[in-house]
């Protein structure tokens, strides 16, 4: 498996009344060809700062303060805009949490699919429409002829979604990177999307980056995760690795939170207090003030994170 895509010591912030205050600090990871990788974390701990970073699509009064996020031979922090417009959608798509702040209203289904070919190749109206129902037909939409002419509000929640995974997909890109593409759906039309993503990950062979707070997805989706806190990565490996034995402590909580499936009463046991704000960092290690397990040294030194093998790494000073 070659590395496709390898964000490193990427420092991402915005500034304060000519303050410098992070949102991501140091963030280090890379995505093999045909790999799903994971990153999860409560909300707030900087899971779509690092998509958006990776896009390009950080807002005006946000910077990437240094590192480097490359992509086959381009270091994308740098690209020009024109060349990031056509690699992405081309190379690499997003898939977004709310599908209506993606799609435009005011179009059909069919316009917004055109757009996407028109944007990234020379092909005539016919090639466009046999495109776009061999792909709303991929991304299991029945009656691909009717929906073409369908504007988004006459869909479903769960079939807007699907024509945002078909507009990501409409290109055959490398890799996608899917934002909570599940949360706003409810449970089963959330399984079929699960499923959908797995089976065109497989078809396609498609890197795909999964950003999502639910730690169940993950175990279905995912080859390996990244859990962050604070705008750390904070613990990494295969999913097999961390489910079986998480090692930091917030990892270990996370996983106390989720509610078991199969259990007669699901427990949700939620870690005790939040996620500290960005321009009130504690000093030492940033889950210290929420950690059962914190000592002396957590409240001054902020720990490391210390690279167990070639895929788990842990940051932590009392790993578990
Ligand atoms: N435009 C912005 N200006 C300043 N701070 C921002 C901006 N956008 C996000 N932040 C801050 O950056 C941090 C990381 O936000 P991010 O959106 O990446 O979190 P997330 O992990 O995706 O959370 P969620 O699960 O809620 O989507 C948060 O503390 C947030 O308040
Ligand atoms: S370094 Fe200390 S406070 Fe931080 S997670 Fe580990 S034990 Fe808890
Ligand atoms: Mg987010």
């Amino acid at each position: 498996m070659g590395v496709l895509l390898e964000v490193k010591n990427i420092s991402v912030g915005t500034r304060r009344n000519g303050e410098f205050i992070g949102i991501l600090e140091n963030v280090s990871f890379k995505l093999n060809k045909g790999e799903t990788v994971g990153i999860v974390g409560e909300s707030g701990c900087g899971k779509s700062m690092t998509a958006l970073t990776i896009m390009g699509l950080l807002s005006k009064n946000i910077f990437v303060e240094s590192g480097t996020v490359n992509y086959e031979d381009k270091e994308l922090t740098k690209l020009p805009t024109t060349e990031l417009n056509r690699l992405r959608g081309k190379e690499i798509s997003m898939i977004f949490q709310e599908p209506m702040t993606s799609l435009n209203p005011s179009f059909t289904i069919g316009n917004q699919l055109a757009e996407v070919y028109k944007h990234h190749g020379n092909f005539s109206a016919k090639e466009i429409r046999q495109k776009s129902l061999e792909i709303l037909s991929k991304v299991k939409i029945s009656d691909p002829e009717d929906k073409l002419k369908a504007y988004p509000h006459q869909l479903s929640g769960g079939m807007r979604q699907r024509v945002m995974i078909a507009m990501a997909l409409a290109c055959s890109p490398k890799i996608m990177i899917a934002d909570e593409p599940t949360t706003a759906l409810d449970v089963t039309v959330q399984a079929q999307i699960l499923d959908l993503i797995n089976e065109l990950q497989a078809g396609f062979n498609t890197s795909v980056l999964f950003i999502t707070h639910d730690l169940g997805v993950v175990a279905e989706t995912c080859h390996r995760m990244i859990v962050m806190y604070a705008g750390q990565i904070i613990e990494e490996g295969t999913v097999a690795e961390i489910f079986d034995h998480p090692s930091h402590p917030y990892t270990s909580g996370l996983m106390l939170s989720a509610p078991r499936l199969g259990s007669a009463i699901k427990r949700l046991k939620t870690i005790k207090g939040v996620v500290p704000d960005i321009d009130n960092m504690p000093t030492g290690c940033r889950f210290a003030p929420r950690c059962p397990y914190a000592t002396d040294i957590c409240f001054e030194k902020a720990p490391f994170l210390e690279k167990m093998s070639e895929t788990r790494g842990v940051r932590c000073w009392h790993k578990l």
